[in-house]
């Protein structure tokens, strides 16, 4: 986001220059074989933003996922973000082959909009998405109704004006509303009111992909750079450059806009001996032997193709192709990238969006480039900011001496109300009211965290160099006490302030407030629970006959002020009392009943 800077996540100085938005194809996981991609094939640390897809709209206009198994699948997903807590992740609805009757349904009526919209905001923070990505595609194409464009504006409205509020509520960053949308000039001029929704988008991708296939009787690249010299007509708008060009003209900021991606080709079957562009063709190309359908060869099923066969540039359109046989494609490789991202840069575009990560040649065994060359080299481009180091130290367990309220003036100026990161010191943070500064401290052993704003643990790779290294089927390392384990936590049986979190074999070990219990029930560290001793209080046999005493007496269950110590509070049931205890530095407010900063 151009000039947008972000404090790293190791205190540094970070210019974070460009998103890169990918896209998590939730049906990869079906694929066979090497084929195959699930989020333990994610890697946390390349793109700036994951968009899971799809989730569903179900009858009632509520957003919900597609299939049962997706909502573990959303939690693993946003675990990601313990790997790397500069990530976002966003959850699309839509989708090409939804069915966009729903949406129609959806945006037509005031209160429909509504329901879904808060059954998005409940979704996103039930499961930790940073956001929505609408993938409407598109509102004024089939089976849509006259006035989806002007609907599809409010909704975008409706969306960005509840998370406002909700995020002002409830003091969290706010939820993204993003979208993405056609770069065909029909139907942007169709669907879109480009103006009023880029005001309310925090970012729109442009899929500027698709532009030709095999639904033509003739070759063509589907996601050109430019104009191709042949092209007359119509055909002149089918090309990335033109699209992000409409896009701007019609009142989209260049920096919301991400450039669409696709990391795979199309490839046609060829018809007769000639094979330039505009080549005539019987149909689409074979399948490709991962992803199974005609004439899509993801990244790494080009490779299989094109193995020892010369790649042919589209001069005018700055795209490569080749044939293979009777079979032309026309996709990304490298150099159309650099080209693609050069193109970017040149006009301030905001970002990429790439069509999607499991396309990419994920294991290296494909394309013999390493792994995930596509999003490894777009990362390379965009220099996106991250942080070298994704994997921050324990911080010492020194004592320190709450300075709250003290002002410090300077590292306020110029930021916005709320709390920041300090720089020097991941253990605190600033409250920034009226460019004035207090510092507060996180409780002892947790650290900000910029993403959620808020004092977290910390994550940390254990040391490997004490255990044994062994490989599974796949390849992959799998080393210390995670070896053989399913992702998820488990005790540290040397610890028992601390807890193993296990990712895809690899073992990160994370620590829990001194006094917390690692509960097997729940799988998780809690608050022990001690009853108060009613010793000094009187007793009282109340009308359900249990023996009470002490402060919860007469009161309904729930928790209540502690009056003479505001680090704790009483849990009261059934009239018993039970004290239990704030992090160290947090008080008991009556306001929220919840542990808070003084
Ligand atoms: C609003 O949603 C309901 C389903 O809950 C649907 O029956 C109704 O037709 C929708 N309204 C319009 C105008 O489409
Ligand atoms: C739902 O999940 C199951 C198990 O992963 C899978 O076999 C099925 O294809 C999925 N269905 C859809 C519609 O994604
Ligand atoms: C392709 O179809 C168009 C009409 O859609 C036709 O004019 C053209 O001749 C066809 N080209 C070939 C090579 O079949």
């Amino acid at each position: 986001i151009g000039s947008l800077v972000l404090w790293g996540f190791t205190g540094k100085l970070q210019s974070s220059s460009f998103r890169l938005v990918c896209y998590y194809n939730s049906l990869a996981e079906n694929r066979k074989g090497d084929g195959k991609f699930t989020i333990s094939d994610v890697d946390p640390n390349q793109c700036t933003h994951l968009i899971y897809a799809f989730a569903d709209i179900n009858d009632v206009n509520e957003l919900v996922p597609s299939n049962a198994t997706d909502l573990q699948h959303y939690q693993s997903f946003n675990g990601l973000k313990t790997r790397n807590p500069q990530l976002k992740t966003l959850l699309a609805v839509g989708g090409l082959t939804f069915k966009t009757e729903k949406f129609s349904m959806m945006v037509s009526t005031q209160r429909n909009r509504t329901t879904f919209i808060q059954s998005v905001i409940t979704l996103l923070r039930n499961y930790g998405f940073d956001g929505l990505n609408l993938d409407w595609r598109y509102p004024r194409r089939a089976r849509s109704r006259p006035e989806d464009k002007q609907k599809f504006t409010l909704l975008c409205k409706e969306l960005k004006d509840a998370f406002v509020a909700e995020g002002t509520k409830t003091h969290r960053d706010r939820l993204m509303v993003t979208a993405s949308v056609s770069a065909e000039k029909a139907v942007i001029d169709a669907s879109y009111e480009v103006a009023q929704i880029a005001m309310n988008l925090d970012f729109i991708n442009v899929l500027t992909f698709d532009f030709h296939g095999c639904w033509e009787n003739v070759t063509g690249h589907h996601s050109p750079l430019y104009q191709g010299s042949k092209d007359k007509g119509d055909k002149i708008y089918s090309n990335t450059d033109y699209a992000m060009r409409y896009w701007r003209d019609q009142g989209a900021p260049t920096q919301k806009l991400n450039l669409g991606l696709a990391a795979y080709g199309r490839a046609f079957t060829l018809s007769s001996a000639s094979t330039d562009v505009g080549a005539p063709v019987s149909g689409p190309g074979e399948d490709g032997c991962y992803t199974e359908k005609d004439g899509f060869w993801a990244y790494y099923e080009t490779c299989l193709y094109l193995e020892g066969v010369t790649v042919q540039l589209i001069t005018d359109q700055s795209v490569p192709y080749a044939t293979t046989e009777n079979q032309w494609v026309g996709f990304d490789d490298k150099d159309s990238l650099d080209r693609k991202v050069s193109y970017l840069k040149k006009n301030n575009i905001g970002g990429i969006t790439v069509w999607s990560l499991d396309l990419d040649d994920f294991t290296g065994q494909f394309c013999k480039q390493g792994k995930t060359p596509i999003i490894n080299h777009l990362h390379s481009l965009l220099d996106s900011g991250f942080p070298n180091n994704k994997i921050t130290p324990i911080p010492p367990k020194t004592s320190k001496i709450n300075k709250s309220g003290e002002t410090i003036g300077e590292p306020c100026n110029g930021k916005s109300n709320g709390i920041h990161a300090n720089p020097d010191d991941s253990n605190s943070f600033y409250q920034c009211a009226n460019e004035t500064a207090t510092i507060q401290y996180c409780p002892e052993g947790l650290i900000f965290k910029e993403s959620c704003k808020c004092c977290d643990w910390p994550t940390t790779a254990i040391s490997t160099t004490t255990t044994t290294t062994t490989t599974n089927t796949s390849g992959r390392p799998i080393r210390g006490p995670c070896s053989g384990k399913t992702n998820g936590v488990y005790p540290h049986p040397n610890d028992s302030n601390s807890f193993y979190n296990c990712a895809n074999g690899v073992a990160f070990i994370q620590y829990y407030q001194p006094g917390l219990i690692f509960k097997e029930s729940c799988k998780c560290c809690d608050w022990p629970t001690t009853a108060i001793s009613t010793t000094t209080t009187t007793t009282t046999t109340p009308k359900h006959n249990k023996p009470t005493g002490g402060p919860c007496i007469g009161k309904c269950d729930g928790v209540y002020l502690n009056p003479n110590d505001s680090n704790s509070f009483y849990n009261c049931a059934n009239g018993v009392t039970f004290i239990q205890f704030c992090h160290p530095g947090l008080i008991f407010k009556e306001s929220c009943r919840c542990c808070d900063w003084p």
